[in-house]
């Protein structure tokens, strides 16, 4: 059992946990994820870390509530306790002097690229950062990523900042206006990694992407979370999360992501029917 230190809602439909996790909390590095298992009945899911607090040993993921698990999440109170909490799992993120990065998220890739940001502003790196919101009232630690940013952008379909195209279009225009990027890292939901993927390709900026097949264990074992990358089968959970975005055979991710879509709304059409009667 692990117990919530925190849970907040910080925009609509995106919440932050905090969980007591002192051994997590020693180990993680940025890029990794945890998984939570909201109740003893529920399923695993996997959360990127967003960050860490070694002292006081916790573990902070930001999430997005979608289905039965996140709505299940969205509503655990602090000082309450779920049944499982692993990590941390997979990969560190590759941090390295790369020169200048440009780091694009959206919904909950905007805390997930939050410690990316800054270990790589730490190495040295001038930071881009590029946010991705359908309006203002859905942006969150604008001042958290506005410290670790050489530059801080956000497009925004109301207009309000800086621009209101989608992320990709916005991305090539700060690339056409000169600036010389070494390195993309863009994370946040499926087809917002695709896209930013495509939009780099023609320039060959390499663009690292946070994979988020459905995963079970998180081990390498179950074989739920396989992903194909230059022709090659890999598993999300061990081999990444982060990949090549050039080379991930992105029309079958998509693919395999909508395999229990059926399922997936008939869980949350009962859970909802059970608890929020009519
Ligand atoms: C490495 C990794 C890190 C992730 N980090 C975050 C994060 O920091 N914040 C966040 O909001 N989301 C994150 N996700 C996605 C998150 O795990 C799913 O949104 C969550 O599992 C959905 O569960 P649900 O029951 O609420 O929705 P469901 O109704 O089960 O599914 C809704 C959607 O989520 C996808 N999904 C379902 N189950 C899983 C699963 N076990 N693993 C991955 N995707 C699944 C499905 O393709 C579906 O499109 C991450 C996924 C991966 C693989
Ligand atoms: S989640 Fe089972 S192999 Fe990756």
């Amino acid at each position: 059992m692990a117990k919530i230190l925190q849970r907040e809602r910080l925009v609509p439909n995106i919440h932050l946990i905090e969980v007591h996790a002192p051994e997590i909390a020693q180990k993680s590095k940025p890029g990794q994820f945890v998984i939570i298992m909201p109740d003893e009945k529920g399923e695993r899911i996997p959360l990127t870390i967003a960050d860490w607090d070694k002292e006081k040993g916790s573990v902070t993921s930001v999430f997005m509530v979608v289905g039965t698990s996140t709505h299940k999440l969205s509503l655990v109170e602090a000082e309450s306790e779920v049944p499982v909490f692993v990590g941390p799992l997979g990969k560190p993120s590759e941090i390295k002097k790369y020169g200048t990065v440009l780091l694009a998220g959206g919904c909950f890739g905007i805390a997930a690229i939050y410690p990316i940001a800054r270990a790589l502003k730490e190495k040295g790196n001038k930071i881009i950062t590029l946010l991705d919101v359908k309006a203002n009232y859905l942006l969150y630690w604008e001042e958290r990523l506005r410290a670790v940013s050489d530059q801080f952008f956000v497009s925004s379909r109301d207009s309000y900042y800086n621009c209101k195209d989608y992320i990709p279009k916005t991305l090539q225009n700060i690339i056409k206006k000169g600036s010389k990027i070494n390195r993309v890292i863009s994370i946040g939901c499926t087809y917002l990694m695709y896209t930013c993927s495509e939009a780099t390709k023609p320039y060959g900026i390499e663009t690292s992407v946070s994979l988020n097949p459905i995963m079970v264990d998180g081990t390498g074992m179950c074989g739920a979370c396989r992903v194909t990358v230059d022709g090659r089968t890999k598993f999300a959970c061990v081999d990444g999360p982060d990949f090549n975005g050039h080379l991930v055979d992105w029309e079958e991710l998509f693919s395999r992501r909508k395999s229990y879509f059926d399922d997936e709304i008939q869980s949350l059409c009962h859970w909802e029917k059970n608890n929020f009667p009519r």
